[in-house]
């Protein structure tokens, strides 16, 4: 097995596991000094380029972005989401997952869903590709519906099931959005592998959030997410700064000229 997957595995019941996402090498080099796992998300689509749905993210979009992480990244697992379309029946999935990982030299994919994609979940594990999953709220299926999953009996036992199932198929982390906190709980109680939460609180193994959520780049009113920083702030500083000085012709100097 991976060496990095299993460092993941052992910190269930240790120490909380850090994810964030990342789409280009700079960021990616920053979210590796702090991150476990770094997560090339779809969330793209609507996070750069305004996207109404993931479904519009296309297999190119995440090769290209996740070959900018790849260089970014030294120490961290790099799991790369597979988009919509691209994993309806498992020789699809194999094909297309071979192909991101050939060509992005990622660690993992991530596929959205239970028991609907078991089968090519089975086939990637099968064949040698390390797959974590994602349940609860499944952005490429719930179109535009931004509701929590799991509070009713019904929806808690279908995510109890789908999580199990997930962990007999052999990935090695579940990703819980949108998931009602005891929910989550059960959940993650239940499993050997760990969780990783965004909006299914405290009680997963781990967290993710989206970078330019959590820094104030993107801006955003969703529940779950914190801003930990107004990155915004200090962009408009330099931007100012550089605006000002050209104006004033204090840049360049003799210094910044051939
Ligand atoms: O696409 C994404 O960024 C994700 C995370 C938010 C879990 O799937």
């Amino acid at each position: 097995m991976n060496s990095k997957i299993n460092k993941i595995l052992k910190k269930k019941n240790k120490s909380k596991i850090i994810c964030l996402t990342s789409y280009s090498k700079n960021m990616a080099e920053e979210a590796d000094k702090y991150a476990d796992i770094i997560l090339v998300g779809d969330s793209l689509g609507s996070v750069l380029y305004n996207y109404d749905t993931t479904r519009k993210v296309t297999l190119s979009n995440m090769i290209d972005h996740s070959k900018s992480v790849r260089q970014g990244v030294k120490k961290s697992l790099m799991v790369v989401d597979m988009p919509y379309n691209t994993y309806y029946t498992k020789n699809l999935a194999l094909k297309n997952a071979r192909k991101i990982i050939k060509e992005t030299k990622c660690d993992a994919v991530k596929l959205e869903g239970g028991k609907k994609i078991i089968e090519q979940i089975r086939f990637l594990i099968k064949n040698k590709i390390p797959v974590m999953g994602h349940l609860g709220l499944l952005p490429q299926t719930n179109r535009g519906k931004f509701k929590s999953k799991g509070g009713n009996i019904r929806e808690k036992k279908q995510l109890i099931k789908d999580s199990l199932l997930l962990q007999d198929s052999g990935v090695f982390s579940i990703v819980l959005e949108c998931i009602k906190t005891s929910t989550a709980k059960q959940i993650t109680d239940k499993l050997n592998i760990p969780t990783i939460g965004i909006g299914s609180s405290v009680n997963c193994d781990g967290q993710v959030l989206v970078i330019d959520d959590l820094i104030g780049l993107n801006d955003t009113k969703i529940k779950f997410v914190k801003k930990f920083v107004n990155i915004k702030k200090y962009i408009n500083l330099g931007l100012r700064k550089f605006a000002l000085d050209v104006k004033s012709k204090k840049y360049p100097l003799k210094k910044h000229s051939y």
